[in-house]
């Protein structure tokens, strides 16, 4: 067998492995209906192929060796346990809220056509999950690409309520032999609250300018571990394996680059790229990168993930070659960094081109330079005291962000992915000092969809608006 067909057949052997991953770990009790008070929607197809079951939970979280805190996560795991399913497929998760405050779970990545209901958005889909109930979620695992599940209320995705959500492709566009999730994240000690700084990142320190921003963290963790005793990947020379990247941290934006390894970017947020090799690329809260990595170089290397903004200590996992002897060689981090305009789709992006049926402006601004010190805005408001963004079905809608604040800002649509220059993203972060950035969407999803910072204490603070589809 060629290598070419051994990787095909590897491929599909390792979607056949999933699929009966997931139906082992399909743990719904068949108590755990849909709720009966008429409240919530009824799911609407018969039998999902994939059913999970989550419970948000108060338990310990161990990040190193001799440290752990006591934190709130799903199921006791952080990060937390992988919800996974093959494009198409119908999924249902019934989440279980044993934390002492209401919740929600936000599907960050899926678009759910037809099923706003499912979004996870407190006062907007839905109304929150209270403590001792449960919420059945359903929804279509579409598109394809590494996502990832949070809570969406309040402040919670800063204690450990979040994990990998995986739509594997049917037929993926690149040839690899395994593939390995890292979820990026700050470590926080203490109970998130909403801080006032001179400016992560903005090099605005010292100014006295108060921003509403995150407390500092204590360390970078990957796959919820310190650097002392880091996630490793396992690898073999000669393979490529695919690393599915997921910035998960509420405030930072990290760079990532492999010691002595290149990093081919083969899709963002989801949707397939034509591969592109860089040695670093960065990654915002919310975004998700896959990179296929080649074996070429033996020995046991860093993945580094340094916080871009603030000089927090950086993370990382080990990329481990099966004939090393374990220890962690220096090598050396190319400067190639990825930009958006490397970027380039592999399905056609025609119907999100042309001229706008409708064009929206929208300023980001906050702390002292637009707003009262103690918020993030959109064009002089803070959510929820904002007016909603009307679009009507069917309308190919223009976003034209301009960013007057310091601090860049991740900007996340939900229920649809976007074209920014000549890919689909669902999250793009918009540079600080007077950055633009333009999205285009096609209108075709008909719903309340938040729209909003992923710079969790940005959102908190106002950086957030509601995009209502009209009714006629
Ligand atoms: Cu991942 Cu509204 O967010
Ligand atoms: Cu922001």
């Amino acid at each position: 067998m060629d290598t070419l067909s051994r990787r095909r057949l590897l491929t599909y052997s390792a979607i056949a492995a999933g699929t009966g991953l997931a139906g082992c770990v399909g743990r719904i009790r068949e108590s755990a209906g849909s709720p009966t008070d008429g409240e919530f929607p009824e799911p609407r197809y018969g039998d999902p192929d994939r059913e999970y079951h989550l419970t948000a939970t108060e338990s310990e979280v161990t990040v190193a060796p001799d440290e752990s805190h006591s934190d709130w996560t799903y199921d006791g795991e952080y990060p937390g346990p992988e919800i996974r399913a093959v494009e198409g497929e119908r999924v249902r998760v019934a989440v279980e809220n044993d934390l002492p405050e209401e919740t929600t779970v936000h599907w960050h990545g899926l678009v759910l056509d037809g099923d706003n209901a499912m979004d996870g958005v407190p006062g907007v889909t839905q109304a929150a999950i209270e403590p001792g109930d449960e919420f059945v979620y359903e929804f279509d695992a579409e598109p394809a690409g590494t996502h990832w599940y949070h809570s969406h209320v309040g402040l919670q995705l800063d204690r450990e309520l979040l994990g990998p959500l995986i739509i594997e492709e049917r037929e993926p566009h690149v040839e690899y032999d395994s593939e390995f999730t890292l979820i990026l994240d700050e470590h926080l000690l203490g109970e998130p609250r909403v801080v006032s700084s001179g400016g992560r990142g903005g090099g605005m320190g010292g100014m006295g300018g108060g921003f509403p921003d995150a407390p500092p963290a204590e360390g970078t963790l990957v796959n919820g571990l310190l650097p002392e005793e880091p996630a490793t990947v396992d690898i073999e020379a000669g393979d490529r394996i695919r690393l599915r990247l997921i910035n998960a941290a509420a405030a930072a934006t990290y760079r990532v680059g492999i010691d002595n390894h290149e990093l081919m970017v083969t899709h963002t947020d989801g949707p397939a790229v034509d591969p592109v090799a860089v040695d670093t690329l960065d990654i915002g809260m919310g975004e998700r990168y896959d990179v296929i990595v080649e074996a070429d170089s033996p020995g046991t290397w860093p993945i580094r993930v340094t916080p871009v903004d603030s000089s927090e200590p950086a993370g990382r996992a080990l990329l481990a070659y099966e004939q090393s002897d374990g220890t962690v060689s220096e090598g050396k981090v190319g400067s190639r960094r990825l930009q958006l305009s490397d970027l380039i789709a592999v399905d056609s992006l025609e119907t999100y081109r042309g001229t706008p049926d409708r064009t929206v402006d929208l300023t980001l601004s906050g702390g002292h330079m637009g707003g009262r010190g103690d918020e993030w805005t959109i064009n002089g408001q803070a959510y929820p005291d904002s007016d909603p963004i009307y679009i009507e079905e069917g309308e190919h809608v223009r976003f034209r962000m301009l960013n007057r604040s310091p601090m860049r800002h991740p900007m996340h649509l939900h229920g649809h992915h976007f074209r920014v220059g000549d890919v689909l993203k669902d999250t793009v972060v918009v540079p600080g000092h007077m950055g633009q950035v333009t999205i285009d969407f096609v209108a075709e999803n008909p719903g309340m969809w938040f729209f909003h910072c992923h710079h969790l204490y940005h959102m908190e603070t106002g950086m957030a608006r509601e995009v209502r589809y009209r009714h006629e």
